[in-house]
């Protein structure tokens, strides 16, 4: 009996306010004895229907169900808000505080000592790792794992990724509509989230590399029988958690942040993470700027070979090892704080010591890597991005990181696809598309808009690729020389606001600028003309978003919901 546990305060009390707190979960058929004193760990399952990646979690969560009874705990599984980056409109993303919110509210509210969280769609594991951090109990995740590999007439076909190349292909004649439909269901052929390093892949490796969850857990596909049975891990690892009060502000250290960002640069993975990271920082109280994914991350070389940047697949990257492989490759580099405390109680560099790579060629080794150090995520200022803004360069064309071009403006991404398709548009391979209008506020909820599809008039010539810079953000499947993220928003009046059709601008990747070739009287001209969009909404959630949102620089988090809030027990309810 730990009288001190929060459970306690509930299943612990005598006379009315503990009878009925016992008596109403004994109708789901418990005995008297989990009663005890036991640790009672939620299960905090984020499966929806409606969100396709995360469908499967209710078996994840009978798993660390098993494992939870047999360490001897109380598991309680529980349904949380699920943003499937899919469906959800304007964009999932707009969702996401929505769910950290309602994932931190339900654990303060219910008796738990410990939360196993169980996510896969891009939002929905930032969203827990941030509730967790700011609520504080000991914390487990699960992600759900990757579908297994897409596989279209003998090929390798990778979520998102290929959305883009099958448009492209649409659009240049050279796949059929119906081709198209026989793809769509090719590449989505098994339960689990994205399987190139989109968001969702990037995002499991990030709760790992943070210490979030169990080493090995990000890669296992959805289908696997490992999945599951390292879920039974997570959950018997989460009751022995809460003996040892291990939580999440044991685990979300500056060194933690550290090795993510370094993990993120050795993936190649999504630009989001930069987000998301910033995000959960602010929630851990761990000062993060957008300058500290910059130079941690240019000592790094990618080393696994994954779609977008690359041609293998998480399956492919599972099988090789996973992550726990290119951990010790940073390790040994003396690029991993191997001591940062993780999940298991043991230090990051202590969990992978063992690790054994089965193919070089996905995971590649340090001194022959799959890109060279210098080429990860870069973050660049200049009078277009005061607060900054983001490429991913080994996403992007190297011959088009330094390039100065006349820019073509659009308010809003909708405006720049009614025009796209003209055959007659006014473009060249040289210009510059500035799509504004896809900030936290101005869309509103920062989408992934900003890799628009080249102009029809240039794909059909056969161009590939071209700069488009954005206030928006970039799916993490995605790939071209985009510029994200610019901050500020144009919608707060950034300077992305001002620039007009015709203005040169230059991409100076190598110097990490972005230069808008309008002197300051001019840009100041415009500024005084310049008015701000109508609010998009005067009430509800959208309402509540668009007035607390931070800017991407901040991790667009809810300005009330920075820092910790913890898990004091509330009073009586009755
Ligand atoms: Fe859910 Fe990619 S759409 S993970
Ligand atoms: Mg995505």
């Amino acid at each position: 009996m730990t009288g001190n546990r929060r459970s306690a305060a509930w299943f612990g009390e005598t006379g009315r306010a503990g009878m009925i707190y016992r008596s109403w979960m004994r109708n789901q058929g418990f005995g008297p004895e989990v009663f005890d004193g036991r640790p009672v760990i939620g299960i905090a399952t984020s499966a929806s229907e409606l969100a396709p990646c995360n469908a499967h979690l209710d078996r994840v969560a009978e798993a660390v169900k098993r494992g939870v009874w047999q360490a001897g705990g109380f598991p309680l599984v529980f349904p949380t808000m699920a943003t499937g980056e899919t469906l959800m409109r304007p964009t999932a993303m707009l969702y996401r505080n929505l769910m950290a919110m309602e994932v931190e509210e339900l654990i303060r509210a219910n008796p738990l000592d410990g939360v196993v969280l169980l996510s896969g769609c891009d939002k929905t594991t930032p969203a827990m790792l941030m509730a967790a951090a700011s609520v504080d109990i000991p914390a487990v995740m699960v992600t759900g794992g990757p579908m297994l590999n897409g596989k279209y007439r003998g090929e390798d076909v990778g979520s998102g990724t290929h959305v883009w190349k099958f448009e492209a292909e649409l659009k240049a004649g050279r796949m059929t509509q119906e081709e198209c439909f026989f793809a769509e269901g090719c590449m989505a052929r098994s339960n689990g989230h994205c399987m190139t390093m989109g968001t969702a892949s990037t995002m499991a490796c990030m709760a790992e590399a943070l210490g979030m969850q169990l080493p090995g857990s990000a890669t296992w596909p959805a289908v696997d029988a490992r999945r599951f049975e390292i879920a039974q891990d997570a959950g018997r690892r989460i009751v022995a958690m809460v003996d040892e009060e291990l939580r999440p502000s044991g685990i979300l250290t500056r060194e933690a942040f550290e090795n993510a960002i370094r993990v993120n640069a050795a993936i190649g993975g999504s630009t989001n993470a930069i987000i998301h990271l910033l995000a959960i920082a602010g929630r851990a109280g761990v000062r993060l700027s957008m300058d500290d994914f910059d130079v941690p991350a240019r000592a790094v070389p990618t080393l696994v070979n994954l779609m977008p940047s690359g041609k293998f697949l998480m399956e492919d990257f599972c099988y090789a090892g996973g992550l726990p492989v290119v951990m010790r490759r940073l390790a040994e580099a003396g690029l991993l704080h191997s001591s940062a405390v993780t999940v298991t109680g043991k230090g990051a560099g202590d969990n992978v010591s063992g690790a054994e790579c089965w193919n070089d060629e996905v995971i590649t080794p340090m001194d022959a890597p799959f890109q060279p150090a210098g080429t990860a995520t870069a973050v660049l200022r200049g009078n277009l991005a005061p607060g900054g803004a983001v490429i991913k360069q080994s996403a992007a064309s190297p011959e088009l990181l330094t390039h100065r071009g006349r820019a073509l403006v659009f308010d809003t991404a909708e405006d720049y696809h009614a025009v796209c398709d003209d055959p007659d548009m006014d473009v060249t391979e040289s210009d510059i598309l500035v799509i504004r209008g896809a900030g936290p506020k101005g869309y509103p909820g920062m989408p992934e808009v900003s890799n628009v599809v080249l102009p029809a008039k240039l794909l059909k010539a056969g161009v590939t690729d071209m700069i488009r810079i954005c206030d928006g953000r970039m799916s993490g499947t995605g790939y071209g020389t985009v510029v994200l993220h610019v901050t500020p928003e144009s919608a707060v009046g950034g300077p992305l606001a001002l620039v007009r059709t015709g203005d040169e601008i230059t991409l100076d990747v190598p110097s990490r600028s972005l230069t808008l070739h309008v002197d300051d009287a001019e840009l100041d001209r415009r500024r005084a003309q310049w008015t701000a969009p109508e609010p998009v909404s005067a009430s509800g959630y959208t309402w509540l978003y668009t007035t607390h949102v931070l800017q991407a620089d901040e991790g667009a988090d809810f300005d009330f919901l920075r820092g910790k809030r913890g898990h004091a027990v509330p009073r009586d309810s009755h």
